[in-house]
């Protein structure tokens, strides 16, 4: 029997920005990384500035950076919903640029989960309507969905509040419907920015576990933009991003979530104390 082969580092790069993977490093391909520039009269701002990222498939991945470093600039260039100046993005082998703007939202809800900090649920339906509403725009069939919405429900300890409105929940509650919903649709890739930005941190903690839990018993890949060290730490590999570049990456490896919370503590200090 021929040896199985052993996939090629690149090929299981679920995102790729700015060249092929080897092993830990992008390299060649320069031009490809994502630069955007934002123009206000005769000022220019490099929003990004020559970014290569790489999400491995059901890899939990956090992007960090100071405010105005270019981290939500880089989400919604992958996310589709913002434009770039120059690069490439491919996602799951699809170059973004080669689609047209009907085959893009098509795209985004078949591929695509989104969790925003403000939450972004549907005031006028309940929470298990808000979740069911991602899976019914994807044409799911009614039956489907209420197995869909209770296995997201339990899974996020969230099945008391399904009858509930968004009024009627705490900000860690909203943040799980929301998650539910991003995870319903079963997408490739899961996108966050700041999500835990406006929560406690006792509810800052549930939603993290949420998303090692979706990573770990659902090999959900993710990316997850913060600025908390905290929040970064329950991530496989941290990103740095400074000034819209690339500043260098921690590797969680086999390490507790506290040892990798001092490591990235220790590399902001040095990043800082470098500026
Ligand atoms: N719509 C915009 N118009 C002008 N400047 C913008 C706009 N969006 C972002 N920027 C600028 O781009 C840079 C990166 O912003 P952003 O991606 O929001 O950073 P972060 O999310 O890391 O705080 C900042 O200097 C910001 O002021
Ligand atoms: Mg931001």
């Amino acid at each position: 029997m021929a040896p199985l082969l052993k996939e090629a580092p690149f090929l299981s790069n679920l995102l790729r920005i700015g060249g092929k993977r080897h092993g830990r490093k992008c390299v060649g391909a320069g031009g490809e990384r994502l630069a955007k520039r934002l123009w206000k009269g005769e000022s220019v701002t490099h929003a990004l500035n020559g970014v290569s990222l790489t999400v491995r498939k059901g890899e939990f991945v956090a992007l960090m950076g100071a405010s105005g470093s270019g981290k939500s600039t880089l989400l919604s260039i992958v996310a589709t919903i913002d434009k770039k100046t120059s690069g490439k993005v491919y996602i799951d082998g699809q170059n973004i640029d080669s689609l047209s703007s009907n085959d893009l939202s098509r795209f985004r809800r078949e591929n695509l989960g989104f969790v925003f900090q403000d939450y972004a649920l549907l005031d006028t339906l309940t929470g298990f309507e808000n979740i069911a509403l991602s899976l019914s725009i994807n044409n799911v069939a009614g039956e489907k969905i209420r197995n869909r919405v209770i296995d997201m429900a339990s899974l996020l300890h969230i099945e008391g509040i399904l009858t509930k409105y968004p009024y009627e929940m705490c900000g860690g509650e909203k943040q799980r419907i929301a998650i539910a919903r991003a995870m319903a649709t079963s997408p490739r890739l899961l996108l966050a920015d700041e999500p835990t930005g406006a929560l406690d941190s006792k509810s800052s903690q549930t939603i993290l576990e949420s998303f090692s839990e979706l990573h770990e018993k659902r090999g959900a890949s993710i990316l997850m933009v913060s600025h908390d060290p905290f929040a970064s730490s329950f991530a496989e590999r941290v990103v740095f991003l400074s000034d819209g570049k690339n500043v260098g990456e921690l590797l969680r490896k086999d390490k507790s979530r506290k040892e990798f919370y001092e490591d990235i503590i220790g590399q902001m200090a040095e990043k800082e104390a470098n500026r």
